[in-house]
């Protein structure tokens, strides 16, 4: 092969490197975008719940208006948004096995110092042919979060969970754990 071949397939090789870069990055962005904007809105109704009334009445706007938003969010045919955790207080966010490896590859970031806020986890991936890509959004336990989620739970609360969620494992969370994430599909 002569210079200007290797030269002209090393070139081609670049512009395809770019292009897949590039596709991936938009696909980065806009999962990005989803889930901040899902954050701010959920987070937005809960303040407000919480502000307005007392935990116990918050407690259906969560389980109310968190999977409303997920469903509207995934409106699109390709886009499928949602939250998962591996300690989950409705049975319906459990993790598939491609999110059970994402979340433990956070929890290992964590406990090794990094920050939870910003971090993600992505990757093109394919089941039975089909191609798709999955993205993961830590979600911090903040102080708002350990009202419902924490160590002390009033009974009262823990008396009404009990009975909407029988399979609640989504107690015992301290400030700055690993709540769960924002997941996010976008099929090709
Ligand atoms: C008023 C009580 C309440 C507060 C406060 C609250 N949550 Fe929840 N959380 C719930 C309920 C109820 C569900 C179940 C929602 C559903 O059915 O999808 C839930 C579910 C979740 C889930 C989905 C996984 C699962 O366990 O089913 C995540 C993640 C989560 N909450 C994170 C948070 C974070 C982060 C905060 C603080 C910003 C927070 N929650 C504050 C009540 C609460």
């Amino acid at each position: 092969m002569n210079k200007k071949k290797i030269f002209l397939l090393s070139f081609l090789l670049l512009i395809l490197l770019v292009a897949s870069a590039g596709a991936e990055d938009r696909r980065v962005l806009q999962c990005r975008v989803l889930a901040r904007d899902f954050m701010t809105e959920l987070k937005g109704e809960l303040k407000s719940a919480l502000r307005s009334g007392r935990t116990v009445k918050a407690l259906s706007v969560c389980s109310k208006v968190a999977p409303e938003l997920a469903a509207r969010y995934s409106l699109h045919p390709k886009v499928q948004v949602g939250r998962t955790s591996e300690r989950c207080r409705n049975p319906e966010n459990r993790p598939d096995s491609w999110e059970k490896v994402g979340l433990a590859l956070l929890e290992k970031r964590r406990l090794q110092g990094e920050t939870l806020a910003g971090m993600e986890y992505w990757q093109e991936v394919e089941d039975g042919g089909k191609r798709s890509f999955r993205y993961l959004r830590a979600i911090p336990t903040g102080s708002l979060c350990l009202r419902c989620h924490g160590e002390k739970i009033g009974s009262k609360l823990k008396k009404e969970l009990r009975r909407i969620y029988s399979e609640d494992r989504a107690v015992g969370f301290r400030l700055d754990e690993l709540r769960g994430a924002f997941t996010i599909t976008l099929s090709q």
